[in-house]
């Protein structure tokens, strides 16, 4: 399948009226992640998707951004509308014009399978437009107000259909255009589409892709993403980090936050800490949040000579929303010199700190390079980070023998 450049436009601007809590449904937690987290992260990990467009509204533009505007495929997060098909047009209206098929799916969708994104991109990219749906299995009736059945409706034909709904972006684009403020009436994109003479093709959906709209749903989509028989969720990821900075005079040497009395520095953009650097980015790597380039980058003015202590920060809090927290690093730093062996608990201490755990999970490691290349020469220093993260939900490590023992 070649689908061509595939964005999707996630709608997230609703109020969340029937689920009834304060803040938007988005934000409710399953397994310690909010709902958005986990949709985003089903959309961003499938390979097709290239640009992702998040719609929230006002009340939760800062906090959409602050929290998923460094995810790597996030191309925008704009403001909703009224209605979900106002959303989605501001959604759409954000992304660039190179994009071939659009997929839109609800940010109250968290546990859409890759296997059915797949399956409406193909279906969207041969046919033009292709959503997922359910055969109606219960006998329909239509009721008055009162509850008193009126009639019995055949479901010969009828579908339950849910996101993500796939389309040509021509196609949306100029039905949309054609109904102009028709479109609000519609609580889909096929609605849309179909009104607007487009053919739009039903293909399997899944039971499990459930759309959180009364309190009840959240239970059932834990059950279904964590629990028994559920979907396999990673509980522990591994990310790696590397990073060189060349020595220069006149600058302080930080490493692993700590000052360190040398002749020299390291030359960088910010304070050009090569210990956290690499760490940083070990996190990031982890997390499938990016990088510290992506987070500070060195063409902004306000990085320069920027503590690195506070991107660590940084980088604590992408986890944090994302649900996960460190088990423990692993860092190797290559240096002809100074020595750094005296200094490793500090440093080891100073990461723990900001990172919230104990400084035993912290390890700092140096090593020379033997008088061979441009550490030996002593013309940089280079670092390797390793970190181990888990899901905030999964079991918490098991203590210590001695511990078990003397209880
Ligand atoms: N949505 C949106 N803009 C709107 C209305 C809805 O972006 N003006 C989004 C919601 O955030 C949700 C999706 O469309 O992700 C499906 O809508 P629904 O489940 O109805 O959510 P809400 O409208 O938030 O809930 P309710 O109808 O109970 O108020
Ligand atoms: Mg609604």
């Amino acid at each position: 399948m070649n689908p061509g450049i595939v964005a999707a436009v996630v709608p997230a601007a609703g109020l969340g009226t029937r689920f009834g809590s304060a803040e938007n449904k988005i934000w409710a937690h399953i397994g310690g992640r909010p709902v958005i987290a986990w949709t985003l992260h089903a959309l961003c990990s499938h390979p097709s998707v290239d640009r992702v467009v998040l719609v929230g509204n006002q009340r939760d533009l800062d906090r959409l951004r602050r929290e998923f505007g460094h995810l790597p495929k996030m191309h925008a997060i704009v403001e909703g509308g009224e209605t979900r098909a106002a959303s989605v047009r501001n959604g759409i209206a954000a992304l660039p014009n190179d994009c071939e098929i659009i997929l839109v799916h609800d940010a109250a969708r968290p546990a859409a399978s890759l296997e059915l994104i797949t399956r409406v991109l193909e279906a969207a990219s041969q046919r033009g437009a292709a959503v997922p749906g359910l055969p109606v299995s219960d006998t329909l009736k239509r009721a008055r107000q009162d509850g008193v059945i009126m009639e019995t409706v055949s479901r010969s034909g009828l579908w339950a259909v849910q996101t993500p709904q796939g389309a040509r972006l021509a196609w949306l684009t100029r039905a949309f255009a054609m109904l102009g403020a028709a479109a609000d009436e519609y609580t889909d994109e096929a609605g849309v589409l179909e009104s607007a003479g487009y053919a739009v093709h039903v293909i399997p959906g899944e039971p499990d892709n459930i759309k959180i709209t009364e309190p009840a749903d959240l239970e059932r989509a834990t059950r279904i993403l964590l629990g028994e028989g559920g979907k396999e969720v990673p509980m522990h990821r591994v990310g790696f980090g590397y990073d060189v900075h060349p020595f220069t005079r006149g600058r302080d040497l930080w490493l692993g936050g700590v000052q360190i009395p040398y002749a020299m520095g390291l030359a960088g953009h910010s304070d050009a800490d090569v210990v956290l650097h690499a760490l940083c980015d070990a996190l990031l790597g982890a997390a499938g949040a990016g990088d510290i380039g992506m987070l500070f980058p060195d063409t902004d003015e306000a990085n320069r000579d920027r503590a690195s202590s506070e991107f660590l920060a940084e980088a604590k809090s992408r986890l944090d929303a994302l649900g996960w927290r460190v088990e423990n690093a692993d860092i190797t730093l290559l240096a002809e010199a100074p020595r750094i062996a005296s200094y490793r608990s500090q440093m080891a201490e100073h990461i723990a700190g900001l990172l919230g755990i104990g400084a035993d999970r912290v390890n700092i490691k140096a090593t020379t390079s033997e008088g061979m290349g441009f550490v030996g020469r002593k013309e940089g220093m280079a670092c390797w980070a390793v970190a181990l993260i888990a899901r905030n939900d999964a079991a918490p490590p098991a203590p210590a023998k001695d511990a078990q023992q003397s209880t």
